[in-house]
């Protein structure tokens, strides 16, 4: 037992704010306490991501940072989590004597041992990749979050080897949570007062835990509770289930609103992506989701510049994204990762500056393409579940509709965690802009569940 102060500071993507909770948890349990601010903390630990260069330097910056705290703050620890931790391992530890303990993420049960051998003047290290480790029985402890959405990992790793992810080498092989236990703490977010929960995955479609498949964990996560909402992140467009877009489009309180990474548009690109689908195959998933699930709103990945991309592939990326007509992308310049298979084969050979080109022509054709989206939004009201005031007035709140629209309206006596119903009257490429027309509810709004 340690009655230490610790820290978090998370990087990266949403799967690794989820392990965040993890962590804080195992701390917890080991009797540490949480410091509210990093100044105060005799443990900082960082998580950390490896998915593009920027992230990377992001990290290494912020621990250079901390090594000055170090020195004027002599008792301090500092530990490295997550993606960075099995790459950069000896560089970290050895080289630069900025942290003293790595820890990859299939080893987090462990940092209470590996803070004990710091104590007794070691540096430690647990960077091993588990085949079976998906922190079941761990509850999350969710200390920064609004108390309206959260997060609730149900698998970790991925086995689809696209060639330019890294995340297979730092998150090790798929394994999915047994179904039980996510349930099992839905329910106690339901419980908590809880509103929204998404789901994560690398790959969300080859969720397995025996029998059941991930339609239908989403089936049974919908009647954990019927004013709860459900999002998921992220599937893959290779193997996208049918049941499930009819299980979304049956169950009010499944949104109407998929992530569907495309990363290209040309078939070329697609192959040296290693992405095993053909243009024509992603576009006529599209035309199956949107119409089984009328009203359905999409969002993708984007890479630009990925090796040997000629105008003519980087064409193939700008006309797919028209077509579909996303309704949010995340868009990103080619980063070379080490290990990945494009790094082995491949050169990293579209020049800085077309990649960048590229990129903010992808970035510019999709602010007019969201702005166009969210025009013809005005007029139709939707249900918001309000997550908080809003950033710019304290007169405002702000919450989503169930597509994912993020909505800017007076707050009236409304609170966080309420679903009200509102009229859309104005927007920006980036946000909707409501007047505000009655508290209601899921199955006022959307009318009761049909039987599946
Ligand atoms: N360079 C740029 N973007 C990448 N992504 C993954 N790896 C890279 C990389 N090496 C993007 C993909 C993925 C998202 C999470 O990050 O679009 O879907
Ligand atoms: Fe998440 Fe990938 Fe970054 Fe790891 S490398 S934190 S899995 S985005």
């Amino acid at each position: 037992m340690s009655t230490k102060k610790f820290y978090i500071e998370t990087y990266g993507c949403q799967m690794n704010f989820a392990d965040s909770e993890i962590v804080n948890s195992i701390l917890l349990e080991d009797g540490m306490v949480p410091a509210m601010e990093v100044e105060s903390a005799d443990v900082v630990l960082v998580n950390t991501c490896s998915i593009r260069e920027n992230a990377e330097t992001k990290v290494w910056n912020r621990l250079k940072e901390l090594r000055k705290l170090k020195k004027s703050n002599e008792g301090l620890t500092v530990g490295v989590l997550g993606c960075m931790a099995e790459r950069i391992k000896d560089r970290i530890i050895e080289q630069e004597h900025l942290v003293d303990i790595v820890v990859g993420p299939d080893a987090y049960r462990d940092i209470p041992r590996l803070l004990k051998e710091v104590d007794d003047g070691r540096k430690a290290v647990n960077v091993l990749l588990s085949l079976e480790e998906t922190y079941a029985d761990i509850a999350p402890v969710r200390t920064t979050g609004n108390g309206v959405t959260a997060f609730v990992s149900i698998m970790r790793g991925c086995d689809n080897m696209c060639s330019f992810c890294v995340v297979p080498f730092t998150r090790g092989r798929e394994r999915s949570r047994p179904m039980e236990s996510i349930l099992k703490e839905i329910k106690q977010l339901s419980d908590d007062g809880y509103k929204e929960v998404t789901l994560l995955g690398q790959n969300v479609n080859s969720y397995k835990d025996g029998e059941h498949t991930f339609s239908k964990l989403m089936y049974e996560a919908s009647q954990v509770d019927p004013e709860m909402r459900f999002r998921f992140s992220s599937p893959h467009p290779k193997d996208f289930p049918d049941d499930l877009l009819h299980i979304i489009a049956e169950q009010p309180n499944l949104c109407n609103y998929i992530h569907i990474p495309a990363q290209a548009g040309s078939d070329t690109m697609l192959e040296r992506m290693r992405r095993p689908y053909t243009r024509e195959q992603y576009l006529n998933l599209i035309d199956k989701m949107r119409s089984i699930i009328p009203g359905l709103s999409l969002s993708t990945d984007i890479i630009a510049g990925f090796c040997g991309e000629t105008e003519e592939e980087h064409q193939g990326t700008m006309t797919l994204m028209k077509e579909v007509g996303y309704d949010l992308a995340y868009m990103f310049a080619y980063s070379e990762r080490e290990r990945t298979l494009a790094y082995r084969k491949f050169e990293d050979d579209v020049p800085e500056e077309i990649k960048k080109r590229r990129l903010t022509e992808i970035i510019q054709q999709q602010m007019d393409i969201q702005l166009q989206r969210n025009k013809a939004e005005i007029g139709k009201r939707h249900l918001v579940l309000v997550e908080g005031t809003s950033k710019r007035s304290d007169e405002q709140l702000q919450g989503r509709t169930d597509t994912n629209k993020m909505v800017v309206f007076d707050a009236w006596d409304f609170k966080p965690g309420q679903y009200v119903e509102v009229e859309i009257t104005d927007c920006t490429s980036a946000t909707l802009l409501a007047r505000p027309i009655q508290l209601s509810s899921i199955t006022e709004f959307y009318g009761a569940a049909v039987e599946a």
